[in-house]
């Protein structure tokens, strides 16, 4: 079985939904996995990405992933590797800075929805050639910020961006009041040191203030 691109944006399109912002997270330690986790479904912000840029992110997935109510999902994947091991940790969906032909079918061969990399009209474009409607729009302040999402929405309206990269409590809305824009990532709900401290409360807060920014 594959995943098809179609399946793979609805299920996606279900995950960005659930709240106005998907926490990017960077776990250098498992053991803060599953409070992190805990705390970031406690503010209201259910759909977590993992990124693979630690050697602990594939057991933080496993640990996190029994956390009820949330759904984690793997990002920074670049190799058709990474998918394999994403998928075998219980990733729900995969989310990458870019995308590649081999990393997109090892995606639907995995059967994990892939949330890709675009921000030309050319890689929307080719995108969308593919069957996916639904992305990510990385890295989002550099490439032009919420007006070039809106410009790319004049002529490619039929796609839906999750921007990230430079997205904070600050500027999210606006990309959130953008009609193009289903959601936004960032990692400002999870700052490195309150996660070393452990001060969960403390990241709940500024994850019930992201939860509430209005879409
Ligand atoms: C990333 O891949 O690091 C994300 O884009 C997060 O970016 P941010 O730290 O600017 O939110």
């Amino acid at each position: 079985m594959t995943l098809s691109p179609q399946d793979a944006c609805k299920m996606n399109r279900e995950v960005c939904e659930m709240a106005p912002i998907v926490p990017v997270l960077v776990v250098n330690d498992v053991t803060r996995a599953r409070p992190l986790a805990e705390a970031l479904v406690a503010g209201g912000l259910p759909a977590l990405e993992v990124t693979l840029r630690t050697p602990a992110a594939l057991d933080a997935i496993k640990a996190m992933s029994e956390v009820p109510g949330g759904i984690v999902g793997a990002g920074t994947l670049v190799t058709p590797q990474d998918v394999k091991n994403a998928k075998a940790a219980g990733a729900k969906f995969g989310v990458s800075p870019g995308a590649t032909d081999a990393l997109i079918k090892a995606c639907e061969d995995e059967e994990l929805p892939l949330l890709a990399g675009a921000v030309t009209a050319s890689e929307v474009m080719r995108m969308l050639e593919k069957g996916y409607d639904l992305l990510k729009f990385f890295p989002a302040g550099t490439s032009g910020g919420a007006p070039a999402i809106k410009a790319i929405g004049g002529p490619l309206p039929q796609v839906t961006f999750c921007p990230t990269g430079g997205v904070s409590l600050s500027n999210a809305m606006d990309y959130l009041s953008l009609p193009n824009v289903i959601c936004a990532g960032g990692s400002w709900v999870a700052p490195g040191k309150l996660v070393d401290e452990g001060k969960w409360d403390e990241i709940e807060t500024l994850a019930r203030e992201a939860s509430q920014l209005g879409k």
